[in-house]
């Protein structure tokens, strides 16, 4: 089963919340599908395969299981850690299974062709995006304007906080939203 079924609604379901200033992220699991994908591996002998495919592979059985507890405690962890200015604010972590973020007025679709969200992202990380993460830069849904500046709200995969690590001061820095 691919995550792109019908039954697969995100790792994690958002709930905005205008006048408190934030937007909850509640963890999603997808129990009966991971048991299902595990029964199969074990009918095909493929267990231990599947046993170690990480959580950020489609297909995997964590991935269905823990993605969304997984991605909400990165995400508060790491900003905690780091206080990535590139990083949308996390405020709160409830072991994973709930967060409260900043809330941040989000990048259309538009806006990210027009303003060359790829194309920026690609030339500020010496094209690292690409290599590491390009699923999730290519996204404009996955960030936000916060006084002028681009900011993402979506970063709890290691993929995506490594290219954030390194490139994150500069692309909060330099990616232009005004053109
Ligand atoms: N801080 C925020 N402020 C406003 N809206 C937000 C914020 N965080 C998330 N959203 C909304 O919720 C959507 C999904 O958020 P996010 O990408 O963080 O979750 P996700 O579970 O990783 O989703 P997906 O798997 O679709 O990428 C965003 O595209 C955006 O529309
Ligand atoms: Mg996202």
């Amino acid at each position: 089963m691919g995550n792109n079924d019908d039954w697969y609604k995100g790792s994690r379901r958002v709930f905005i919340f205008p006048r408190l200033g934030v937007v909850i992220k509640i963890a999603r699991f997808y129990p009966l599908v991971g048991l299902w994908r595990f029964l199969y591996s074990v009918q095909d002998k493929q267990f231990l395969y599947f046993l170690k495919l990480p959580v950020d592979i489609l297909g995997s059985y964590w991935n269905v299981w823990i993605k969304g507890l997984r991605d909400n405690w990165m995400e508060f962890a790491d900003y905690l850690l780091y206080r990535n200015p590139f990083t949308q604010p996390c405020y709160f972590s409830l072991f994973g299974l709930i967060n409260v973020q900043k809330i941040g007025r989000m990048v259309t679709e538009e806006e990210g062709e027009k303003w060359d969200l790829w194309g920026q992202f690609f030339d500020l990380t010496d094209r690292e995006c690409y290599y590491y993460d390009n699923h999730h830069f290519v996204n404009p849904a996955n960030f936000c304007l916060e006084n002028g500046k681009l900011r993402i709200v979506d970063y709890g995969s290691p993929a995506t906080r490594q290219v954030v690590k390194k490139w994150g001061v500069i692309l909060h820095e330099k990616v232009r939203v005004d053109i």
